[in-house]
């Protein structure tokens, strides 16, 4: 490794060390009786293309802004790339400069800041100020009134500056000098966009004599007696009262009282008041005790799940610079997705975030602002600040930036050290100043497989097998006994799985099965909470989602950035409705021949007396009766059997589905009354179809082809052209492509197969009908046109043989088809197993009886819902940031097409039921598409009815399908009944 000599002397930006001048960090709260100013708005700005800025004037004493004369205005908090000045770059694990810490290019975008602002009419006399700064990416100057104050790195973390004795009651002049790139930036390699700027609140606070320079709240809680203990410690003392406890004690003093206590799902918060001499600061107090006993997490002595999401801070326009609505709005959104803990990947968030978490209940690890990923693409990671002493002052003042800021949260119940840093004696120094000042909190770290200085083994991305071995203590041992023993004993967590990139995750219910089955796999955390697209328009004026190599990055890692349950705009997946049925805290089992439910509880902490349960009953989609099912008030993992009522009396013939529901009895902080937290259906098994009736037509050539009762077919190609009075655009035949989605693809650095880059190699986009044989004669089994095909990629002796088998009876086309792999052994798997078919684009209003109301895959199917629905086409779409396969809805009975006076096409299951999908364009340019704007509706609905398909997984980043969800290349018979629907011809 080069080494630098010991005294280069580096400008302040480039020296790893903690910045100048700041206070030592201390509590954040959000208000208290000392005067207080907000400085967010507008400040005068200027962009420069190197660390100098613009230079000496601008940081003058100069209330006139003859400095600032013509510049442009921004909003604080913002980011300039985000605001019309320069751009904003994606890269995953690259640093986006040559890697040479501490130094970063001469080339340092710098933003320059001013603001001019009076003092409030009354701000206070005596005492102190303190300039605080929440968030500045990644390092700044800051001058008041011509003084230099000092300088800082961490960006998301909070600095402040004592500034009383520079203060006047009006003009004053706050210059703040940010540089996009500082020593810092090794330090913040997440995998994210690249963002400068003053992201997050700039205030000024009045600090009065006598006011805490910090406070500590210890909270704790005795589930063995319901006692809670109580001490706050304070410098100076004060007094703190608990109106609602009654107390009233001296701090430091401890006091031990019954209370109700804090838990995600139950979030009590007790309102005291800290009143010292200069202040009084609102406190909500939560108690509880986190700690790991046995080998397992515990809070407040019960095991604890983690249904959890990795959370970015991310607005769309905005970028991390986050208002209090968006913070709300996440929670709301996670809360009313059962979803109780979050992962601040991978910093700490805005410090209001964590009040909300408290208010409203999250399960909260508290991550520091820590990554060096970039340093992986060396041998043995050379070089890595966390293994490179220069660099620990700055980590030790980020983890306590970090813990001094959240400690009084009960909400957060974990700190972790950082994300992907490799290993080093820097995060050893930073687990060590954290286990020594909070030692009532467990720590985490993912990325050093030895895991010493984390409480938990947690891993990312693990497939279901390893797991598995994990949740029974099996896994492969580590080299060193004792570090194994140690890493054996340790609860496990899954800080990340279940890429939710494009259409996925798929296997999440194979993972909850494995959390509800081991003690020690205590759950996971989705990668990750939102899509970071940014909003863009086409030139024509159409609105789409940007994402990296959009904004013209040297480097870039593309959609990678695009791997949320949210959409950028927080429009929810189908992947997020997956996520709440699978995470659901209530099982439900419903059997309708035994006419009984089973009811699990399977919340944490809390019984069912806050649900209220509630049955359905419809036939074929169409109500019967409802009503309300009596269920106890079950403790925590506790099961009861209830009966269903006798089925209900009805005319309607078809599939009877049973519905019981569980929903919140009261409103609640997070949702209304009546929000459906867990559900479950019985419906009927799949019965076979009654057999069409009328009468059976023979098939006959004539002038126009061949014809079969309604049915005209090509008699060269035995396609399908019409059936009545509807003109097909296209007869339906075998398909095998869908657009391969993110998952499909898989990462490059993925080991496993990977299943869409050998679709493509086999040919499987580009397949060729041969037509071997139209024969209208019939066969022994009677009256039907068969047609067959061998289905096969140019250059390639694999293909599969296709017959397809059209009778009519009655009003109904039939066709059951048979597939037979040829030509040797396949060496991928397939997309899908169905059948294509185009029609009028007048088609556009789809009604159908199965799953919805959304998509659904193999193995991520668990929220399709049995119904009747009806949705235009163009709502079936999943308008994924990158284009890919997309709208399958599973289990369909029968799918119906209908043009505007009505007449349509009916398509009905065979034997088994189908997936449908519907849409304007086709997989080959869904396929080629890269932003929504790609896809221009073309004159066709083109129908997909599929027998089967490939399951999603996660191989983006994670596993792929498991082996039962993989479509294997092998026979497949299935079938359709069509027929033409009533109305006029469109
Ligand atoms: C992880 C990383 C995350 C994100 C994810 C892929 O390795 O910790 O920050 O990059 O992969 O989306």
């Amino acid at each position: 490794m080069r080494t630098r000599p010991a005294d280069d002397r580096l400008p302040y930006h480039e020296d790893p060390t903690p910045g100048s001048g700041t206070l030592p960090p201390r509590a954040w709260y959000a208000a208290s009786d000392a005067a207080r100013l907000s400085l967010d708005g507008t400040w005068a700005f200027r962009l420069t293309a190197a660390a100098d800025g613009t230079g000496a004037a601008f940081t003058g004493d100069d209330p006139d802004g003859t400095a600032t004369a013509g510049w442009d205005a921004i909003t604080v908090p913002g980011h300039w790339v985000l605001q019309g000045h320069g751009a904003p770059a994606y890269t995953n694990v690259n640093y986006p400069f040559p890697v040479d810490p501490p130094r970063v290019p001469s080339e340092n975008p710098t933003g320059d800041h001013r603001r001019v602002f009076d003092l409030l009419g009354d701000w206070p006399d005596g005492g102190d100020s303190v300039l605080r700064f929440e968030g500045v990416e990644s390092c700044a100057r800051v001058w008041l009134n011509g003084e230099e104050l000092g300088t800082f790195q961490g960006s998301r973390l909070p600095h402040e500056f004592a500034v009383g004795r520079l203060l006047r009651p009006r003009g004053n002049v706050l210059a703040v000098r940010v540089h996009q790139w500082s020593a810092g930036s090794y330090l913040e390699d997440q995998d994210m966009w690249w963002l400068p700027g003053i992201f997050r609140d700039v205030t000024l606070l009045h600090r009065p004599a006598g006011s805490p320079a910090d406070f500590s709240v210890h909270a704790g809680y005795d589930h063995t007696t319901g006692e809670g203990t109580l001490r706050v410690d304070c410098e100076p003392a004060g007094r703190v009262t608990v109106p609602e406890l009654g107390l009233d004690l001296a701090t430091g003093e401890e006091i031990t009282v019954p209370v109700e206590p804090w838990t995600a799902e139950t979030p009590r918060l007790y309102d005291a008041v800290l009143a010292t001499d200069g202040e009084r600061v609102p406190l909500r107090v939560g108690f509880r005790t986190v700690r790991v006993e046995d080998g397992v997490f515990k809070a407040n002595g019960r095991r604890v799940l983690f249904r959890g999401v990795n959370r970015h801070e991310f607005h769309p326009e905005r970028g991390r610079a986050l208002d209090m609505e968006t913070m709300r709005q996440d929670i709301l959104l996670m809360k009313r997705h059962n979803i109780n803990a979050v992962r601040t990947s991978h910093y700490p968030p805005h410090p209001a975030f964590l009040d909300l978490c408290d208010e409203l209940g999250l399960w909260v690890v508290d991550e520091c602002d820590l990554e060096t990923h970039g340093f992986t693409s060396f041998e043995g990671w050379r070089g890595n600040p966390v293994a490179d002493p220069r660099f620990t002052p700055a980590l030790l003042d980020r983890a306590r930036r970090m813990v001094e800021r959240d400690k009084n949260h009960p909400s957060v119940v974990v700190w972790s050290l950082g994300n992907e840093c490799g290993a080093g004696t820097g995060l050893s120094a930073m687990a060590a100043w954290i286990r020594e000042r909070d030692p009532s909190r467990p720590l985490h770290y993912e990325n050093d497989p030895s895991c010493p200085d984390s409480d938990f083994y947690s891993r990312m991305y693990a497939s279901h097998e390893e797991v598995e071995l994990i949740g029974r203590r099996a896994e492969e041992p580590l080299g060193d006994p004792l570090a194994d023993a140690r890493r054996r004993s340790l609860p496990f967590v899954l800080c990340e799985y279940a890429h939710a990139m494009g259409n996925g995750p798929g296997g999440l219910a194979e993972y909850q099965r494995l959390f509800e089955t081991y003690e020690r796999l205590q759950g996971g955390f989705v990668w990750e909470w939102i899509d970071h697209g940014l909003p863009r328009v086409t030139p024509e004026g159409r609105p789409y989602w940007a994402y990296g190599g959009d904004f013209g990055e040297e480097l870039h890692d593309g959609n990678f950035v695009c791997d949320g349950l949210l959409f950028p705009d927080r429009t929810p997946s189908p992947g997020l409705v997956e996520y709440k049925k699978v995470v659901e805290p209530v099982r439900i089992t419903v059997d309708a021949a035994a006419g009984t439910v089973r009811v699990t509880n399977g919340h944490d902490f809390r019984d069912l007396a806050h649900l209220a349960f509630g049955w359905r009953h419809e036939v074929e989609g169409v109500a019967v009766a409802s009503g309300t099912l009596a269920v106890p008030a079950l403790a925590p993992g506790d099961s009861a059997y209830v009966p269903l009522p006798p089925a209900p009396a009805t005319e309607l013939a078809g599939e009877p589905v049973w519905t019981v529901t569980a929903a919140l009895a009261d409103d609640t902080l997070w949702a209304p009354a009546g929000h459906t937290v867990a559900w479950a259906q019985a419906t009927a098994p799949a019965a076979p179809r009654p057999a069409a009736t009328g009468t059976a037509h023979a098939p006959s050539r004539d002038a126009d082809g061949i014809r079969l009762g309604a049915a005209r077919f090509d008699p060269r190609t035995g396609t399908l052209l019409a059936l009545g009075g509807l003109a097909l655009r296209q007869g339906p035949r075998l398909d095998l492509w869908r657009a391969p989605t993110d998952n499909d693809l898989g990462a490059d650095w993925q080991d496993d197969v990977r299943h869409a880059p050998l679709w493509r190699q086999v040919g499987l986009h580009r397949l060729q009908h041969r037509v071997e044989a139209v024969d209208a004669a019939g066969d022994a089994a009677g009256d039907a046109l068969l047609v067959r095909a061998r289905v096969a990629p140019a250059a390639s002796d694999l293909g599969l043989f296709a017959e397809y088998r059209w009778t009519a009876v009655g009003d109904e086309l039939l066709l059951a088809v048979t597939v037979t792999p040829d030509g040797g052994a396949w060496p991928c798997t397939l997309p899908r197993v169905g059948l294509r078919l185009g029609l009028p684009g007048a088609y556009g209003d789809a009604t159908w009886f199965g799953g919805g109301p959304g998509e659904a895959y193999p193995d991520s199917r668990a929220a399709s819902v049995t119904g009747r629905y009806a949705m235009p086409v163009d709502a079936l779409q999943t308008p994924y940031v990158r284009p890919q396969e997309n709208g399958a809805r599973a289990g369909v009975r029968w799918a119906e097409l209908r043009a505007a006076g009505g007449a349509g096409l009916r398509i009905a299951a065979g034997d088994d039921p189908f997936w449908f999908t519907a849409r304007r364009w086709t997989s080959e340019q869904l396929d080629a598409a890269e932003h929504t704007t790609d896809l221009v509706p073309g004159d066709t609905v083109w129908v997909n009815i599929d027998h089967a398909q490939h399951g999603l997984g996660s191989q983006s980043c994670g596993p792929g399908p498991l082996p039962r969800h993989r479509l294997e290349v092998a026979p497949a018979a299935f079938s359709f009944r069509f027929s033409a629907l009533g109305g006029p011809a469109a």
